[in-house]
């Protein structure tokens, strides 16, 4: 018996050797130029789709139907995903025609995978292909909104599609003023106005400060601000672009107010902002975003009229200590310690129904 023992893991450690001997050699093709076998595939493709249905197993997707969701998402695929996998206006991008396996098109394939499994798979990217995971962890609610626009991306034409992801930039006469990153790029999200589009999908640049413009894009670049959207499109801005982009959004009229929101909400977040929550050692918001005439620290950011959505998602983020900023990021800890989900929804109700003169 136990020469039989001896015998098999002699037997095995040959094997291993050949093994070795053989991936030395490099006779074992691993350029992609010769694709893989059928069967390689068959079970990459089949190992892939047991992984995304284990792993999304108790993921709970949160409500997907917003319009300001799935355009948040349409922008960030056209830019992102599109160059692989195609769009309704370019179903054949030449990137992916030489990639092993191929990104399919995902018009044709969504059909198969729930809204869990295309998060996981949107999060986390696929091994041993060319599929990315999502840039930054803790951006779990942009990731949502790729899902949300994966969802209507079969039932999109490619004139539906073109006016989704291009906004007002394809419609605006543009002056000589307008930087051309801004047509290109900017704003497709933040509009040319600089006012973001549809409420409350992107923050509103207009009237913004320019050091805190400025500071934030250099700290999407280097990673200390957290956002899988806006980091990759800071990293490519050379540092004069960076420059001439804050100045030409701080320079713009701000938003009018607009969004009206509840009356009781909004005097409730006036208190807050005045006084802050003494209760729970938050500080006065006012005394560093304003409003008020006090000369404050540039870097503060201004808060009158941006979007309520746009603040609570912020505050939910220091919350959940996910957002990450500008060095000046920490004078917000007690805020995000102290300040409940339904006080920063006042909050942001408050300073949204605010049109400050800048
Ligand atoms: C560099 C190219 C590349 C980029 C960029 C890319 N993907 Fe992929 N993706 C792939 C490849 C390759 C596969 C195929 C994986 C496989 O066959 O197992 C894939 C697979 C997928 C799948 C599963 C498709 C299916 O039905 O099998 C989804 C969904 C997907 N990608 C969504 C996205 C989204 C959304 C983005 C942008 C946030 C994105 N991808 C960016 C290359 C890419
Ligand atoms: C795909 C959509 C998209 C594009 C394109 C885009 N942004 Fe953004 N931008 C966002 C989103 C989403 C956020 C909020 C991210 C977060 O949660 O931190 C943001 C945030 C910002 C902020 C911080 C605002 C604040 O109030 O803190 C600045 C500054 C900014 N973007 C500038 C730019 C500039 C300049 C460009 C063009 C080079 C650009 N963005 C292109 C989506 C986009
Ligand atoms: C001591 C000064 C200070 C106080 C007090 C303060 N903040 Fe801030 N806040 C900041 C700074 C600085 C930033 C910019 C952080 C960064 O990105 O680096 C900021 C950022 C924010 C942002 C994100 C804005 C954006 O465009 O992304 C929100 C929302 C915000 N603060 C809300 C509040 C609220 C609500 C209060 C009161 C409960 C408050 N802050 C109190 C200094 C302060």
């Amino acid at each position: 018996m136990r020469r039989h023992w001896k015998k098999l893991l002699a037997a095995a450690l040959a094997l291993g050797a050949l093994g070795m001997i053989v991936a030395v050699s490099g006779v074992i093709p691993v350029r992609a130029s010769g694709g893989h076998w059928a069967v390689t595939e068959w079970l990459l493709h089949f190992a892939m789709r047991r992984s995304v249905a284990t792993h999304s197993m108790g993921t709970t997707a949160p409500r997907l139907d917003d319009p300001a969701m799935a355009l948040k998402g349409a922008v960030h695929y056209d830019l992102a995903c599109s160059p692989c996998h195609g769009s309704p206006a370019q179903r054949s991008p030449r990137l992916a025609r030489g990639m092993v396996p191929p990104p399919p098109y995902l018009a044709l394939t969504l059909g198969q995978w729930d809204q869990a499994e295309l998060f996981d798979i949107v999060r986390h990217g696929v091994k041993f292909t060319g599929m990315p995971a999502w840039p930054t962890a803790g951006r779990d609610d942009e990731v949502w909104a790729v899902v949300a626009f994966l969802r209507a991306l079969p039932r999109r034409d490619a004139a539906a599609y073109e006016r989704m992801v291009r906004g007002d930039t394809a419609v605006t006469v543009v002056s000589a003023e307008v930087p051309s990153l801004v047509v290109d790029n900017c704003g497709r999200c933040h509009g040319v106005d600089g006012r973001g589009r549809a409420p409350g999908a992107f923050p509103a640049l207009a009237g913004q400060r320019v050091e805190y413009l400025l500071a934030s894009l250099e700290a999407y670049a280097r990673g200390a601000r957290h956002s899988g959207m806006m980091g990759p499109v800071a990293a490519e801005l050379t540092p004069e672009e960076r420059v001439t982009l804050s100045r030409y959004y701080s320079g713009l009229p701000a938003l009018p107010a607009t969004e009206g929101g509840d009356a009781a909400a909004i005097a409730r977040g006036a208190e807050i902002a005045r006084r802050g929550v003494p209760g729970a050692r938050v500080p006065a918001c006012a005394s560093c975003h304003g409003p008020g005439g006090v000369e404050r620290n540039p870097r503060h950011p201004r808060l009158a009229g941006q979007h309520a959505a746009e603040l609570a998602l912020q505050l939910e983020l220091f919350r959940q200590g996910v957002r990450g900023g500008t060095s000046y990021v920490h004078l917000m800890a007690p805020v995000a310690r102290g300040l409940t989900r339904s006080q920063a929804r006042d909050v942001a109700a408050y300073y949204a129904s605010l049109a400050e003169p800048r």
